[in-house]
């Protein structure tokens, strides 16, 4: 066995680091992983984003298997290398079919296609404004883009326009989520779309959330706003929530989607989305294409949950899509909520800063259509028999 010098120690701080979040309630550690296979029956999973119960569908599981055997494990390489393969294409052709855009481009993950079109969208002397709940990986690309950032008030166009008034650079990206992935809440596309055209903004929506679940059959924020196919708006969206695979998608005009080949280094310098991945999620398209009903049963599960919760005095968000949160009153009674609710049987997600917007900790609750009158009535049971507000002051509703 070598024998390591350890003095000086390089990496001292780094005890020092996890102490100081331990105390503070903030410190991540994984959790138990879940057993294989999911007995859904004794435990009902609200930590997941698999919004239209897609991730265990026969259709999908039998596509991967398929496409391994067809494509092997991976990709082998990036897409403008050796990666391509014909189910990335069939998939970007069904995604832009689907949600009512001209092209699409996949991507290994949703965080990698916000960076790629970010970057390929702003450079230094741009500017972005960015909604101040947006996801962290809008945030990410901002920054790797040199762009100067203005911050938008959540959810609000005046804020947007008054930026856009103020602003004298002569190009602009607005970015927002379409439902957001925390509190569950809706933007105001139409409305954020007029004032980017006033002002000759283009519109970027991370519809990560709204995907499988929004609009029609669940064909996503664009197509439910009447936004799909304008020349001037771009949306991302992951493949790994309502799809129930892996990877993100680029959706858009053809001229953008053809920058972004060529530009976006998320993808110009990373192995190809696996097909196996590609296969799985094209698969999902297909069965939300048959069975549009999924999307609207997730939207009226969430609905009656949040309902639930909020008839026993729980702070609730009120949910657009198949997402939603419960405030909590502190970091570590966020934690310790979501492990009584667990060793209950209920899942459910533990969301505190920095994965917060606002600094408040928060249960956040996925569901999707399958979940039973039954299973809604024990997790909203087992999440309000644990919850840290009953011995401290509720906050108003
Ligand atoms: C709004 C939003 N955008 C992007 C992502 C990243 O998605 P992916 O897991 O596919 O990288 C997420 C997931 O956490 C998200 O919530």
């Amino acid at each position: 066995v070598k024998r390591w010098d350890t003095r000086p120690d390089s990496f001292a701080w780094v005890d020092d680091s996890i102490r100081r979040l331990r105390r503070a309630g903030l410190h991540r550690e994984l959790p138990e992983p879940l057993p294989e296979p999911l007995p859904e029956r004794e435990l009902i999973d609200l930590s997941g984003n698999d919004y239209a119960h897609l991730a265990r569908h026969p259709l999908v599981v039998q596509a991967v298997m398929d496409a391994a055997t067809e494509f092997g494990a991976g990709a082998t390489g990036a897409r403008l290398v050796s990666g391509d393969r014909p189910v990335h294409r069939r998939l970007e052709s069904e995604l832009a079919t689907f949600t009512g855009v001209a092209a699409a481009l996949v991507f290994s993950s949703a965080y990698l296609a916000n960076l790629g079109i970010v970057t390929a969208m702003c450079r230094p002397g741009s500017l972005v404004v960015l909604d101040a709940h947006a996801h962290a990986s809008l945030l990410d690309g901002c920054k790797l883009a040199g762009a100067d950032i203005a911050l938008s008030d959540h959810g609000s166009v005046s804020s947007v326009a008054k930026i856009l008034a103020d602003s004298p650079h002569p190009r602009i990206l607005v970015i927002t989520e379409s439902v957001f992935s925390v509190d569950g809440d809706l933007a105001p596309l139409e409305d954020l779309y007029q004032e980017c055209r006033k002002r000759g903004a283009g519109l970027l929506v991370d519809d990560a959330h709204g995907l499988g679940v929004l609009g029609d059959g669940g064909r996503g924020a664009l197509h439910a706003t009447g936004l799909a196919g304008a020349p001037d708006v771009v949306a991302t969206s992951s493949l790994g929530k309502s799809l129930g695979s892996q990877g993100g998608v680029l959706l858009g005009p053809d001229r953008v989607i053809r920058h972004a080949v060529g530009s976006s280094r998320s993808f110009l310098f990373n192995t190809a989305l696996a097909p196996t991945s590609a296969a799985a999620a094209l698969a999902s398209v297909r069965v939300l294409t048959r069975e549009p009903e999924r999307a609207e049963q997730a939207r009226a599960v969430a609905q009656a949950l949040a309902q639930t919760l909020a008839t026993q005095g729980l702070p609730v968000s009120s949910p657009a899509a198949a997402v939603f949160s419960v405030r909590a009153p502190s970091a570590s009674s966020a934690v310790a909520w979501a492990r009584k609710c667990r060793s209950d049987g209920v899942l459910v997600g533990c969301f505190r800063p920095p994965s917060v917007p606002d600094g408040h900790s928060r249960l956040r609750l996925g569901v999707h259509p399958a979940l039973d009158t039954k299973q809604r009535a024990r997790a909203a049971d087992v999440i309000t028999r644990h919850s840290p507000w009953q011995d401290a002051l509720r906050p108003p509703l």
